[in-house]
């Protein structure tokens, strides 16, 4: 098994003659929290699409535990272990906390969809969604309708579903975007907390949300690769901090087009 666990070689995104993502090269080592992060436009969702199959490259390719996935489908790539939070599209908002986490569970064994009718199967699954829900912080919230969660928790409850998958690889995008100070440092300390045994790559607008928790960081502006390293290195980095003017990284709590619905 090699270190490397996800590759990527000349990654490449045009839309419209626009390059999005211009031959872009990771190396997300296993085991590690890698951060992409840049200024607004850089390019990190396209990126973030590419990888998590959402999106098709228009050339360069991407690898994954030494298979190629550039043509496989999103549902492929999660089956090998490669998941983005958010996969399950969304939380159901007329579920509970509870209930949500059961039914990613119940999808991942791939039993039967249609939970309404199969209470006592979806009862084998409590166990486990506790668990889930004690791991992001959610126990206390387990019986309230996902839909009346505050914005930070709804988002802890998208973390649970996406374990719920036992990824390998979780692949998260700016997973405090539009969240006050207290959510933000929360959301850090779980992402740390649930990283454990796995490998994360992080999106993440803001340089302050990665320091301290990546290990390594990709600085991406205008769709290229700026820089490169640890936190340190790459925030005295004086392209990196060129590429950050006009945009504030310490806006960590501003909610940017934030929405609390
Ligand atoms: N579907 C699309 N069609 C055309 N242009 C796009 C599309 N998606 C993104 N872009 C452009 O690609 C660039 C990178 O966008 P994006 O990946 O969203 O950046 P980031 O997430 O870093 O803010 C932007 O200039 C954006 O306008
Ligand atoms: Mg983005």
């Amino acid at each position: 098994m090699s270190d490397i666990i996800l590759q990527t070689e000349n990654l490449t995104k045009e839309f419209r003659g626009f390059l999005a993502v211009q031959d872009v090269n990771i190396n997300v080592q296993r085991g590690t929290i890698h951060g992409l992060i840049g200024p607004n436009g850089a390019g990190k969702t396209t990126c973030f699409n590419l990888l998590t199959k959402f999106l098709i490259p228009t050339r360069g390719s991407i690898t994954y535990d030494g298979r190629d996935i550039t043509r496989m489908k999103p549902a492929e790539v999660a089956r090998l272990g490669l998941v983005r939070s958010f996969q399950i599209s969304a939380v159901f908002a007329n579920l509970t906390v509870l209930e949500n986490v059961r039914m990613a569970l119940q999808r991942q064994r791939g039993a039967s969809f249609d939970f309404w009718r199969s209470e006592k199967v979806l009862r084998q699954y409590d166990d486990r969604a506790h668990e889930l829900l004690a791991d992001v912080g959610l126990t206390e919230y387990a019986d309230l309708r996902a839909g009346q969660l505050p914005y930070g928790r709804k988002r802890a409850l998208e973390i649970a579903t996406t374990l719920a998958m036992d990824p390998a690889m979780m692949l998260l995008d700016e997973p405090t975007a539009g969240m006050t100070h207290e959510d933000v440092d929360r959301i850090v300390t779980l992402v740390k907390r649930v990283s454990a045994g796995r490998t994360v790559l992080l999106v993440e607008h803001n340089l302050k949300v990665v320091e301290g928790l990546c290990d390594r960081i990709t600085v991406l502006a205008r769709g290229q690769i700026l820089a490169e390293g640890d936190y340190a290195a790459v925030s005295r980095n004086p392209e990196v901090q060129a590429a950050y003017l006009g945009t504030d990284p310490s806006s960590v709590g501003v909610p940017e087009g934030a929405h609390h619905g």
